[in-house]
């Protein structure tokens, strides 16, 4: 199936907007996609019609919202092929990475091992790191070839009797490089521990079937899936939910509590402490629907295809050094420009309408890796066309001139 990009394009309103009195061309949904008019108006219809607070009032319009929340909670589930017990709301894909390292970490000893690799988001290092510091335990990064792919032996080598957890993206935000989440998985469990996937791109990129991968958890933000910010799931499989100890107290997350003791509610509630983003769950489900409304097979193939023509088209230019070349990756085009700084090109792309990324992307270990301190970023979303691709490339080359 054709993957009609008119169609889509007029749901999201941003779209039409300009920049420096150019059309957008908006080549940083990696960092934050942009929202279709169904999101939006999901949120507003809620403030406007049936909102209140969740799970403690008796009145319609508490009923009315709760029911609405945990609605979504079902949609995320059928969504990744979950049960709703095993999906947590968190504020993003960050806060539920936190949520289960401080939780694991309770029950680590110093010299356990923690297998990470070298391409991971800060979000899937920081709070490892933290663990590291607090318990001692012991981090070990998993190396990335020089074409950008994960060295699935090498990662192999790093396990051990001692590795109690493995925490690796299913799809880099710099490289584009999407893992073999479901083997890396299994060498992870053979050896006994429990994995994390950061599916923060990976679930953008194409559906995700957790059971198939069978990690313990997978974590991802609302925000890069066409929703809104403030909200992320975590996926945590039943009996590993069970055994996590509660991220953060409050409200709603209780059994009961008196002087002397408190006990726990069962998952996923035990870990959403205090009112939760009530209109961003809302909006999520918005997203959910108006993604299961499109072919998705389809809009990775069109993605794939924008990529393409844009490394065509700047093939043999000798300026350009493009980070991360793997087979079938994610249209993510990471660069730097000979004798340019990646904010200056960035700055200049911005006066030609084109908005892409520029820095470290919150990923330094990589950025070390590869011998670079910054680069720029373009990332395609489902909603550019084969227009903006070309006048990217087009801008690219006239800042190319610039610094030559
Ligand atoms: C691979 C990856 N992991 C984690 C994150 C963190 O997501 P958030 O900032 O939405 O919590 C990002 C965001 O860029 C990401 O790209």
């Amino acid at each position: 199936m054709v993957f009609d990009v008119q169609a889509a394009r007029a749901e999201f309103p941003i779209l039409q907007r300009q920049v420096h009195g150019k059309p957008l061309i908006y080549l940083d949904s990696a960092a934050s996609a942009q929202k279709p008019r169904a999101v939006i108006e999901a949120m507003t219809r809620a403030m406007e019609n049936s909102y209140a607070n969740v799970h403690r009032g008796l009145h319609t319009l508490a009923n009315e919202t709760t029911d609405a929340y945990e609605a979504v909670r079902r949609k995320v589930a059928d969504f990744i092929g979950a049960d709703e017990k095993e999906v947590v709301y968190t504020k993003g894909g960050t806060e539920a990475v936190n949520l289960v390292a401080q939780g694991l970490g309770m029950s680590l000893s110093p010299g356990d091992e923690i297998v990470l690799t070298e391409m991971e988001h800060h979000a899937n290092i920081v709070p490892w790191h933290f663990l590291r510091e607090r318990k001692g335990v012991v981090l070990k990064f998993a190396p990335v070839t020089d074409e950008g792919v994960l060295d699935l032996e090498a990662y192999q080598g790093l396990l051990t009797d001692r590795t109690r957890v493995v925490a690796v993206s299913h799809m880099s935000n710099v490289l584009g490089t999407i893992n073999p989440v479901t083997d890396i998985t299994r060498m992870a469990h053979e050896a006994g521990a429990v994995v994390l996937i950061d599916g923060c791109q990976g679930i953008v990129h194409k559906p995700v079937d957790v059971k198939a991968i069978d990690a313990d958890f997978y974590v991802f933000s609302g925000h890069k899936l066409y929703g809104p910010t403030g909200i992320g799931i975590l996926y945590g499989k039943a009996e590993q939910l069970a055994k996590l100890p509660p991220y953060q107290g409050g409200g709603e997350m209780i059994g009961t509590v008196s002087i002397d003791e408190i006990s726990y509610a069962d998952p996923p509630h035990r870990f959403e402490a205090g009112t939760p983003p009530i209109l961003e769950v809302i909006g999520l489900g918005a997203a959910i629907d108006w993604l299961a409304g499109q072919d998705r097979y389809a809009i990775a193939h069109h993605e794939a295809e924008l990529y393409r023509h844009v490394r065509e088209r700047l093939n043999g230019a000798n300026w350009l050094k493009v980070i991360g070349d793997a087979p079938d990756k994610g249209a993510i085009l990471s660069f730097t420009v000979e004798g340019a700084h990646a904010h200056d090109v960035a700055q200049i792309l911005d006066r030609y309408g084109v908005a892409v990324r520029a820095g470290t992307h919150c990923a330094e270990p990589l950025m070390r890796r590869f011998g670079v301190t910054s680069s720029a970023r373009a990332s395609f979303a489902l909603y550019n066309t084969q227009e903006e691709a070309d006048a990217f490339v087009d801008a690219l080359l006239k800042t190319q001139a610039f610094f030559a």
